[in-house]
């Protein structure tokens, strides 16, 4: 096996047609037909396919209407209590908002036959169904990365085949027949194109490029996009909290700044990301006898591990200490701040405008901050901090630094 710690090795593993995705070799059953575990001309096809999705003005609507809505709703609770765990919070919104990515009606009938997504926004029964629904996508997480699982592999893959059962009886069939539905209406001149959903499951229905996806391939691929939406960008935002906090302590009064500044927060969000990348990790294997850029050849059937977490720390590419957080940190040229959190190359992440936003220098109009800078200021401007009689805790079911617990205080000045 070899792993590739250097960010130029790296990148140029990430980048390589002959390296071929692996980490879900052992999960196959729940990730066969998936986007990120296709290869080569599939894969281009399915990604040109889902790219009619993932454009910037998709993303901007998401960034000015969708996201802020459900941060609200997220957050309601907590703040009206006065406090709240940031990791839940955090967890909650970032389902919700990858929940309406994929496509998926939380409660039967509760979105109508309109085009919005179908989160029931009144409560009741749709909190259970989204408790239901998380718990599912935590069972279909565990079993497609079971690699990287330690226990009983067998029983944690048949769990995954159990969930994606509960999944389509309890929340996809409705939502495919919704869709259908929508997508006939279409077809017949009886709906607008432009009315439709803005979701993976509807992109794929539509299928302007008339691929092959059979029934079970759609179902697998709109079940992986909640929980990978979801997990990693959670965890991101209770680190780039805990930095803020950090800083906002020794600099008391750059908390306004990092209220009304948004560009300012996502440079801090972004430092926060290549410091604690969601995959520290990417697996492949080679598909023919391969020379990096740096020289090194990798035989064919080699096991390469793309070190993300040892890249982003690379001094040659992020300059001395790279272990410090630092959001002002100077890069090499084309090393973007978030180093390899997000991949790059074929697979890069469909999502990270969603999740991590833009570059300033990239946005060309609207500058979109993504969901985790936006829910750092939701957060920030409600007065949260740190709960001093509660402190946070790391996560001890895993080696790896995360948050297990983030207790908040909200301090919201009354109005009126
Ligand atoms: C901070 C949050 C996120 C991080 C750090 C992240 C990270 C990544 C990484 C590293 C990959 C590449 C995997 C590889 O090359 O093996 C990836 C792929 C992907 N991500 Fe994300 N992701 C995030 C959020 C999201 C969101 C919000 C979505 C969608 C709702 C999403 C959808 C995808 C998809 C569909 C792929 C596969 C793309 C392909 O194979 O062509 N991600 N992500």
């Amino acid at each position: 096996m070899i792993v590739l710690t250097t960010y130029e090795e790296a990148r140029d593993g990430f980048r390589h047609r002959d390296l071929r995705q692996a980490l879900y070799d052992e999960g196959v059953h729940l990730m066969d037909g998936v986007i990120v575990n296709l290869h080569g001309d599939p894969h281009v096809a399915r990604r040109r396919l889902e790219n009619r999705l993932f454009r910037r003005d998709t993303f901007a609507w998401y960034e000015t209407d969708r996201i802020p809505t459900i941060i609200d709703r997220v957050l309601a609770a907590a703040l009206a209590a006065g406090r709240g765990d940031l990791l839940p919070l955090a967890r909650r919104t970032m389902m919700a908002l990858s929940v309406e990515v994929a496509g998926v009606d939380i409660v039967t009938g509760g979105a109508g036959d309109g085009a919005e997504a179908g989160v029931d926004e009144g409560g009741g029964d749709a909190d259970a169904d989204f408790e239901r629904l998380y718990g599912i996508m935590n069972r279909l997480a565990r079993a497609s990365t079971v690699a990287h699982a330690t226990g009983d592999k067998e029983a944690i893959i048949a769990d995954g085949d159990e969930a994606l059962a509960e999944f389509e009886a309890a929340f996809y069939h409705h939502s495919l027949y919704r869709r259908q539905r929508l997508v006939r209406d279409m077809e017949e001149g009886r709906r607008d194109p432009a009315d439709l959903p803005r979701d993976v499951l509807t992109t794929l229905l539509v299928n302007t490029d008339k691929l092959d996806l059979p029934p079970d391939t759609i179902l697998r691929e709109v079940a992986y996009f909640p929980w990978v939406g979801s997990h990693s960008t959670s965890a991101q935002l209770v680190h780039a909290m805990h930095h803020i906090f950090t800083w906002i302590d020794e600099h008391p009064a750059d908390r306004d700044v990092l209220i009304a500044d948004g560009a300012r927060r996502q440079a801090f969000v972004h430092e926060s990301m290549r410091l604690h990348p969601a995959s520290p990790v990417a697996e492949r294997v080679a598909t023919a006898d391969i020379e990096l850029k740096s020289g090194r050849r990798i035989p064919e059937g080699t096991a390469v591990t793309v070190s993300v977490e040892a890249a982003n720390r690379d001094p040659e590419a992020f300059g001395p200490e790279p272990d410090r957080f630092d959001p002002d940190r100077r890069r090499g040229d084309g090393v973007p701040p978030w180093g390899l959190s997000f991949g790059t190359g074929t697979h890069a992440c469909l999502g990270q405008e969603l999740a991590g936003g833009l570059e300033p220098e990239d946005a060309l109009h609207h500058h979109l901050l993504g969901a985790v800078t936006l829910m750092a200021g939701s957060i920030l401007a409600n007065g949260a901090r740190p709960d001093p009689d509660d402190p946070p805790s790391l996560d001890q079911n895993t080696t790896r630094h995360m948050w297990g617990r983030y207790p908040v205080l909200f301090d919201v000045e009354p109005t009126g």
